[in-house]
């Protein structure tokens, strides 16, 4: 779908704003002008009041040459963001992407919080996201079914600034893409080796790119990552990604770290059939990364950024992991495994120290599905967020109230840590009874990070992905890509040149 920005122009469909209490912005008033009043009268017509996401959808009006007018609410006008904007682009696409149209015309207005060239922009970021689609297995499309839409415009007065921005947003799109892609994608299709070599492609952007395979990784004592990985046919993956953007080549990185467990069976602590499919997007974490990866290799960012993510299958089976194991990591510390569904936090104990010893970096954020408690606490609207450093957790829940992905932050304490200590080793990966899932968790993987390096954990099991109805105009299907552009956001806001 091509995006452009212009003055003046017609299409097929055309869409304008309107706030609470019914009120056209100036594209809309000038179009009911055009009309003879006829928008307004269809807006009382519906009783639509312009809340969020309300469509007002107009036929044929006399006096303009438009099929359609969709007249879209944004909610309260002083509340709106640049959100807000996106999802009413987001709702506009999202009637007419298989309507049978192939042009719609946007004409964002500015709003009490967003100018006029930041709304352009978000209005082409949100028509972007919304045209997403996963459907490279559909075979028997029928037409009706099959995306008619080919242009979207922009339509404005100064069109430059909107442009500019709307170009350099195009990164972070893909980067998105490229994750909700990698989460969508069959078990049988994408494995811990098909992923790796999925993540060579960055290459081509400049990205460096190793993967070590178990070979390597047995050397280096990641004896929790092979724990898990040893029950399944298909070896696991540790694949570093590097974007070395800063002027100073030699300054320190920050690392993200992915959980990429690319189907989670649970292991000999298997899981319960209903719903098991949906562990194919147990390596939501890795796919964040990525795409955090490739948006800012896009983007040619002007910072020193590593990722490092852990790709495995938890698999049962007859060389599987059992419980009652335990396991020397990386690290020189031992891991009773008592329960091998809890695997996430066994191949990050590997990862993050990996990506701590290797790169030095100046912080590590990590990002996992890590636990359903997760889910139960803070259902799929807020990621978990967990972190030793309160700068670090205050600007990422900065960043991710700016993209529309949000988190809210859960406590760590040494009484929680101690949860997981156990007579036979130096931990358990598991609490000895079922309380406050989450925070275990993340007290596990806190013992996996060095003294004095600011850390953050996502727990991003309930916002990976979502069960559906996919009512989010921005987040059209199963996937949505969850944490690329809060990464990136934090990257652009706190450590670039
Ligand atoms: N991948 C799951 C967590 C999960 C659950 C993600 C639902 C997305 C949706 C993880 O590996 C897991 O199985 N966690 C266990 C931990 C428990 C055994 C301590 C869980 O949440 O039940
Ligand atoms: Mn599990
Ligand atoms: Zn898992």
């Amino acid at each position: 779908m091509d995006i452009r920005f212009v003055a003046a122009g017609g299409g097929d469909v055309v869409a304008i704003m309107a706030t609470e209490g019914g009120e056209l912005l100036e594209a809309g008033k000038a179009l009911d002008t055009a009309t003879a009043g006829r928008i307004g009268r269809a807006m009382k017509a519906a009783r639509f009041t312009g809340g969020a996401g309300q469509v007002a959808d107009v036929l044929a009006p006399e006096g303009v040459d438009f099929a359609r007018v969709l007249v879209i609410g944004v909610g309260k006008a002083e509340a709106a963001d640049g959100m807000a904007v996106e999802r009413w682009a987001g709702h506009a696409v999202k009637r007419t992407l298989t309507g049978g149209f192939e042009k719609l015309v946007l004409q964002p207005d500015a709003l009490p919080g967003v100018s006029k060239s930041e709304a352009g922009a978000h209005a082409a970021m949100g028509a972007r996201l919304a045209a997403y689609r996963f459907d490279s297995y559909r075979t028997k499309l029928k037409p009706e079914q099959k995306p008619t839409l080919k242009a979207v415009d922009v339509m404005m007065d100064g069109t430059a600034a909107a442009a500019a921005r709307a170009e350099k947003d195009e990164a972070i799109v893909e980067g998105v893409f490229f994750a909700r892609d990698l989460v969508s994608e069959p078990p049988n299709v994408l494995y811990p080796e098909s992923f790796a070599e999925r993540l060579r492609d960055l290459e081509t952007l400049g990205v460096e790119v190793e993967i070590l395979e178990p070979a390597q990784m047995e050397r280096l004592g990641m004896g929790a990552l092979l724990g898990v990985a040893q029950g399944s046919s298909r070896g696991g993956r540790l694949v570093t990604m590097r974007w070395n953007g800063s002027a100073q080549k030699k300054a320190k990185p920050i690392a993200l770290v992915g959980k990429g467990v690319t189907f989670d069976t649970g292991g000999i602590s298997i899981k319960p059939a209903g719903g098991m499919d949906e562990m194919k997007g147990d390596m939501g974490g890795a796919a964040a990364v990525a795409g955090a990866m490739k948006a800012v290799a896009l983007r040619k960012a002007k910072a020193n950024v590593v990722g490092v993510v852990a790709l495995v299958e938890n698999m049962p089976g007859a060389n599987a992991q059992r419980p009652g194991d335990i396991v020397t990591t990386m690290s020189g510390q031992t891991i009773e495994v008592l329960n091998t569904d809890a695997e996430g936090r066994l191949i990050l104990a590997d990862a993050v120290w990996y990506a701590q010893d290797k790169f030095d970096p100046s912080a590590v954020i990590d990002l996992a599905t890590l636990t359903g408690a997760v889910i139960v606490a803070l259902g799929n609207e807020h990621a978990g967020l967990f972190s030793n450093d309160e700068d670090l957790a205050n600007a990422i829940t900065a960043a991710a109230l700016a993209e529309g992905e949000p988190v809210w932050r859960l406590p760590l304490s040494a009484a929680y840590d101690k949860l997981i200590d156990t007579p036979n080793a130096d931990m358990k990966n598991i609490a000895g009874k079922p309380v406050a899932g989450s925070i275990v968790g993340a007290q596990f993987v806190k013992r996996f990070v060095k003294d004095g390096t600011p850390w953050a954990h996502l727990d991003i099991a309930g916002t990976a992905w979502k069960s559906g109805p996919y009512d989010d105009p921005i987040s059209p299907a199963w996937a949505t890509g969850y944490g690329v552009r809060l990464l990136n956001r934090l990257i652009a806001n706190r450590y670039e040149d």
